[in-house]
């Protein structure tokens, strides 16, 4: 028996999680465990009802969970931030969640917009740092009048921006970016193991030439873990210059670390070459607490309740539950399923095809039934 949690959030979340449920439970079925789903009314029809994101009691009661069930959020009528802020990347912090795993594998049948390039091709996984760097929010904007000036601030902007703000009209904001070593050193550790169990290459990305002292002490941590996996073949590469290797030599990568805002950008990247957003799930972990899979593509408000959505990035995240759940089996045949839902084309408008989120997610459930 599994107990998990389940936040659908806003949009086409509700409708996404619900189809990767069928999944899970016919994985279950199949494979012999239970999933207790426990459902938590979380997102932007509540915070608009209640002024609540987030409660206390919430929180507690989610960190009785290994593993959370995660839709999207995001809404129209709340001003952006809010909500990505308030949820999402509250429970990342929260639950220091501190890897960000998201493979960007080319399923058989999907269609890349790299021309040449096949499922052998596109086969990597990014380790995306997840509680440091420039999320921390750590910033503050205001206009030189402002008298309500920190002395910490008041000397930052003297000494690092020459502006003296009792007279200078200027507009001026800064935000800052914090790389620790114990957090750098967690995540690049379980990349090293990971590159260890697959293909034994590890990239680092990062901006070090510019931005040297946060991703220079990256570098220097990553380099000291690197000593002990010799086994391991490792590499720096600029975060410039990987958007134009992914795009032009995709097979040249196995494991990927980043900090937290390269491994934002560059995962959308990653999948736009794995098929589309439809296709990108990810995995928020802390392995010795609780988790949280995802799709990584947003709410889409304008396709809400129309059963069009496509649920396969949202299963696929399913799977990567099942898999932090040692249900290694069960994993392995949800991803299979997605696999054998698209040869059956099977699949969303989005993909080419005319099944709705719920038809795709009980094709799913029964290939998985029967496999
Ligand atoms: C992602 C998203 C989030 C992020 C947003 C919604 C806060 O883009 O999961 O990649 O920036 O991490
Ligand atoms: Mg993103």
């Amino acid at each position: 028996m599994h107990r998990v949690a389940a936040i659908g959030g806003d949009g086409i979340g509700p409708e996404i999680i619900a189809a990767g449920r069928t999944v899970l439970d016919a994985a279950g079925e199949r494979y012999g465990f239970d999933i207790a789903w426990e459902e938590f009314d979380i997102g932007a029809d509540r915070y608009l009802a209640t002024g609540e994101l987030l409660t206390e009691d919430e929180l507690a009661d989610l960190s009785r969970f290994k593993a959370i069930y995660f839709g999207a959020i995001g809404d129209d009528r709340v001003k952006p931030g809010i909500l990505e802020k308030g949820i999402l990347l509250a429970i990342r912090f929260h639950f220091d969640q501190y890897i960000n795993l998201r493979p960007i594998k080319l399923l058989e049948g999907v269609w890349t917009p790299l021309a040449g390039k096949g499922p052998e091709n596109i086969d990597f996984v990014v380790v995306r740092e997840n509680t440091e760097d420039f999320y921390v929010g750590i910033g503050s904007r205001f206009s030189g009048r402002e008298r309500r000036v920190l002395e910490v601030e008041r000397e930052l902007y003297q000494v690092k921006f020459g502006l003296d703000i009792e007279t200078d009209a200027d507009e001026l904001a800064y935000q800052i970016g914090v790389v620790t070593r114990e957090g750098s050193a967690r995540v690049i550790r379980y990349a090293f193991d990971l590159a260890r169990a697959r293909k034994k290459k590890l990239a680092s990305v990062d901006k070090a030439n510019v931005l040297s002292d946060v991703y220079g002490l990256w570098r220097d941590v990553f380099s000291g873990i690197a000593a002990e996996y010799p086994d391991v073949s490792t590499e720096f590469n600029f975060v410039d210059a990987v958007t134009m290797w992914f795009v032009k030599n995709p097979e040249w990568y196995d494991v990927v670390v980043t900090p937290n805002m390269f491994g934002d950008i560059i995962t959308d990247l990653g999948a736009m070459i794995q098929g589309g957003l439809g296709l990108a799930p990810g995995g928020n972990i802390n392995p010795d607490g609780t988790s949280m899979f995802e799709p990584i593509h947003g709410s889409a408000p304008k396709y809400r309740g129309m059963n069009i959505a496509n649920p396969l990035a949202t299963i696929w995240a399913g799977s990567m539950l099942l898999s932090h759940l040692g249900e290694e089996a069960a994993a392995a045949a949800v991803l299979r399923g997605i696999e054998q839902s698209i040869a059956a084309g099977v699949v969303t408008k989005d993909m080419g095809g005319a099944a709705t989120t719920s038809g795709v997610g009980d094709y799913v459930a029964s290939a998985v039934r029967s496999g």
